[in-house]
């Protein structure tokens, strides 16, 4: 993999510097249906790289209902800003709301030559 091009099935998501602890970039990804499908990427408490589909365990819904708001005010969760289940950044398990023990879809991620890739799913 370089870092211009990533082979079949990953998508270059963006240079890593961008990805800064305490913030969320949201990815387009590929869709076969009519509703848009992004990627959260965002890093965790170690400052590893994370990436999850942006819908919600409860209902198939994304996550920040449009608004473009992701986490909770200390940055420790992704937050659903519908009904309030909080997903742990480290492996995406709700710890909190009404889909208590559920995992948000995570997606692989790599980091090479400064850049992050995100396998599609
Ligand atoms: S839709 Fe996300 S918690 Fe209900």
């Amino acid at each position: 993999m370089t870092a211009a091009h990533a082979p079949k099935g990953w998508l270059n998501a963006c240079d890593t510097r961008a990805l800064v602890l305490g913030r969320v970039l949201e990815i387009p990804l590929p869709s076969e249906t009519d509703r848009p499908l992004t990627a959260l990427l965002v890093r965790d408490g170690k400052g590893c790289p994370r990436a999850y589909l942006n819908l919600c365990q409860h209902l198939p819904i994304p996550l920040d209902a449009g608004g473009g708001r992701f986490l909770s005010a200390d940055g420790s969760h992704l937050v659903c800003q519908t009904h309030g289940a909080a997903y742990r950044l480290s492996d995406g398990v709700c710890e909190r709301g009404p889909c208590l023990g559920k995992v948000l879809v995570a997606l692989l991620v790599q980091e090479r030559a400064g850049r992050l890739f995100i396998k599609c799913p």
